[in-house]
């Protein structure tokens, strides 16, 4: 492993700049205005790939954007580790919101990261973490020192729910042949708080529209004669939860997990300041589900949060009008064992159940994907956590996160395989916000790891 780790020291600022060129390319998934950018940056990763060394390397093409493939086979009695992550990424808007432009990536440093971090559009979610593994083997194939199989899967459409992945892993199992998946594409508690992430949620994603009137009315005229679908939206949504902040929705809750009392004290362990919370958010106090931490809110239990709403007059000055129509995007994340169709569905029962005469309401579905847990007894656990022990020199603290990555649910199901979640990303890098950041030192320390890992569970599958 020295020769490894010595490689990676000796290289550290043309592993950055490598970086720094892949997070130039604006690969935006959710809008078709970059479909070139998206291809040319699978183009540039599976370039990348054949440069240092990796076989078979193939942009396959799907009904989407392509999905970036190889592989470096050293021994097939040896262990495989399949690579995945994502690099394709959020838009950048609002763009006026950045300090510097989301596509050129500057090196800034915060109070988080006192020795920088570089700021750009997936800079940590996920062009930095993904591209940690492609350097971490990298190193390993140039000190000769990888101790197993590899084979990379990197896709293009995590942020628009991997559909076309989802068919690709179904369609190419003996391709993606692997003992154990590996991906950094979650966080950690902090730079000198090393965690692994245990759980993601799962997700259902739905857009509703309420109609009343058959056009837009002066509000004067017909104010408070007729249904106003705007304030009938919002006391349907506000219906949404009690006063305790319980989901309203018959049946919601029926298929989630409690966990009990010995788990939730030992998640309980993990360092958490509610003060520091309140103030990196700029917040007096925060709220959700009665009898739950904040911690707890935000990992083992189901929420559901408005993501966007609309309608009616939303320019200058004051137009008195009540509109015809109005809209809502509406997420569940969910926990183990709910049901995201399931969910959806009853999510489209309640709501069309909800709607006052005068209304009329559909329900939109948009992608959604099941939640996912990690056993800390498995030897990928194991091998991670020795991994991160000699890299940080601490023991890691298993965190479930309340993130979802459809895929790794998808990965058991249709592979049988676990995922192990190395993530080194903090909560406050700004992900899928304005001024998204990575610190260099979890950049490097993630590339540091990494190889730690692949020694560690060759090690233990011996
Ligand atoms: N990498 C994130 C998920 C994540 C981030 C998990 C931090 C845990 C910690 C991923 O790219 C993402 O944004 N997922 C989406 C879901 C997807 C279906 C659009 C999400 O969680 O909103
Ligand atoms: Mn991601
Ligand atoms: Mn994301």
């Amino acid at each position: 492993m020295n020769q490894t780790q010595h490689f990676s020291e000796s290289n550290k600022e043309r592993y950055l700049s490598e970086l720094i060129d892949l997070l130039k390319i604006p690969s935006i998934s959710a809008d078709p205005a970059y479909k070139n950018e998206v291809q040319k940056c699978a183009e540039s990763l599976a370039q990348g790939l054949t440069n240092i060394g990796i076989d078979k390397v193939e942009i396959c093409q799907t009904a989407g954007n392509p999905i970036v493939y190889g592989e470096k086979i050293i021994n097939p009695a040896k262990p495989t580790i399949l690579v995945y992550g994502h690099y394709d990424v959020q838009p950048a808007d609002p763009l006026d919101l950045w300090t510097s432009p989301a596509f050129e990536p500057v090196i800034k440093t915060t109070e988080k990261h006192p020795q920088g971090a570089i700021f750009a559009r997936g800079a940590c979610d996920d062009k930095g973490q993904m591209f940690m593994h492609v350097k971490a083997v990298e190193s390993m194939l140039a000190a000769n020192e990888l101790p197993c199989n590899v084979k990379f899967m990197i896709e293009g459409e995590e942020e628009v729910g991997s559909e076309n992945l989802a068919i690709f892993v179904k369609n190419e199992k003996e391709r993606l042949k692997a003992d154990v998946i590996l991906v950094s594409d979650t966080g950690m508690l902090a730079n000198d708080v090393p965690s692994i992430t245990t759980g993601l949620r799962g997700l259902s994603y739905v857009e509703v529209e309420v109609t009343g009137p058959n056009r837009d009315l002066h509000s004067g005229l017909y104010g408070g004669c007729v249904a106003n679908p705007i304030n009938v939206l919002a006391q349907m949504i506000a219906s949404l939860h009690d006063s305790t902040g319980k989901i309203t929705i018959p049946g919601f809750y029926d298929k989630v997990i409690e966990l009990s009392d010995e788990e939730r004290a030992e998640m309980a362990k993990a360092p958490f300041s509610h003060e520091a919370y309140c103030e990196a958010l700029d917040i007096e106090e925060t709220m959700g589900e009665a009898g739950y931490s904040t911690m707890e809110r935000g990992s083992i239990r189901p929420t559901l949060d408005v993501n966007g709403i609309w309608g009616g007059y939303t320019g200058e000055g004051a137009k008195t009008v009540i509109a015809s129509q109005a809209f809502a995007k509406i997420s569940m994340r969910l926990v183990p064992d709910q049901d995201p169709t399931e969910i959806t569905n009853l999510f489209l029962t309640h709501f069309e159940s909800i709607a006052p005469k005068g209304t009329r309401v559909k329900v939109k579905p948009h992608h959604g994907g099941e939640a996912a847990v990690t056993p800390i007894d498995s030897v990928g656990y194991k091998a991670a956590s020795l991994a991160y022990e000699k890299s940080f020199g601490k023991k890691p603290i298993p965190v479930r996160s309340g993130g979802s990555i459809p895929i790794v649910a998808m990965f058991e199901k249709e592979l049988g395989l676990k995922t192990i979640l190395m993530g080194f990303g903090l909560d406050s890098d700004a992900i899928h916000s304005p001024n998204e950041h990575f610190g260099l030192f979890n950049f490097y320390k993630g590339i540091e790891t990494i190889p730690y890992f692949y020694h560690y569970y060759t090690e233990l599958t011996k």
